[in-house]
């Protein structure tokens, strides 16, 4: 059984303060009614202390954002995997479309921030997907698999086993327009064969593929409902414990 992940990407919102309030407010709605899956708070890293303070003893998790490919030592600027663990972060997404598309970080640095992550005992949550003109050309799928391949091949299978891959349509994100669920479906199923192709059937059958993407209270059951969706990588809308806890299967 795959496990299901929510997790809520908020991106450059929400300082130290209003985070911890946030983050209050979800845990208070998920000890209400738990949850029949993980939960996932992705801040800012100057707000991780505050919400993972925020949410101990909950059932949610921390990630952070991002992750230096490096250890440690003279890298201004830079945040390292085990600064992060010792926060309490589980998770750490690598290759958001807004780094690769807007900051510029190329397949080869996020390889490496990839085996960053698993070095620092973090899961990393690799997201991949296509611009608009790429899927107006039928190049979808073969961008989606050259971001798999030149993320993750070369991984041994347990070191593969710890990552999560999640889909993200870039003419999706934060536009308003979510992919149909078939769309996703789809698009999951050729990323599990390609991940069988590379590390085999266990892995294929266990990675949990996320799909990110506009992703609001009223289109998550249809995506969830999908056999092919293990979960959703929200932005917007978990801006707002309302919106966040409505995404949220119990
Ligand atoms: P969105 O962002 O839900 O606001 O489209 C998703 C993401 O970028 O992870």
């Amino acid at each position: 059984m795959r496990r299901t992940i929510i997790a809520g990407n908020w991106k450059m919102n929400k300082d130290h303060i209003e985070g911890a309030a946030l983050a209050r407010e979800i845990a208070a709605g998920l000890a209400r009614t738990p949850p029949s899956c993980d939960v996932v708070l992705i801040p800012p890293f100057t707000s991780l202390p505050a919400v993972t303070e925020a949410i101990r003893g909950s059932i949610a998790k921390a990630g952070a954002q991002d992750i230096s490919a490096e250890d440690e030592g003279a890298f201004t600027g830079e945040i390292s995997g085990r600064m992060l663990r010792a926060l309490g972060c589980a998770y750490v997404l690598v290759g958001h479309s807004e780094r690769r598309h807007i900051v510029g970080e190329g397949a080869e640095l996020l390889a490496r921030k990839l085996r960053a992550a698993l070095r620092s005992g973090l899961a990393p949550v690799y997201c991949v997907g296509e611009l608009l003109g790429e899927r107006e050309s039928g190049a979808a799928g073969e961008v989606v698999s050259r971001q798999i391949r030149e993320g993750c091949e070369g991984l041994a299978p347990e070191e593969f086993s710890r990552v999560v891959v999640a889909y993200e349509p870039v003419w999706a994100i934060g536009t308003g327009r979510t992919a149909t669920p078939k769309d996703a479906s789809d698009m999951h199923g050729s990323i599990r064969r390609l991940i069988g192709t590379l590390f085999g059937a266990a892995a294929a059958a266990e990675t949990p593929l996320l799909y990110g993407g506009s992703v609001k209270p009223e289109s998550a059951p249809g995506l969830l409902a999908d056999p092919e969706i293990d979960g959703l990588l929200v932005g917007g809308a978990s801006l707002a414990s309302d919106s966040f806890l409505a995404i949220v299967p119990r």
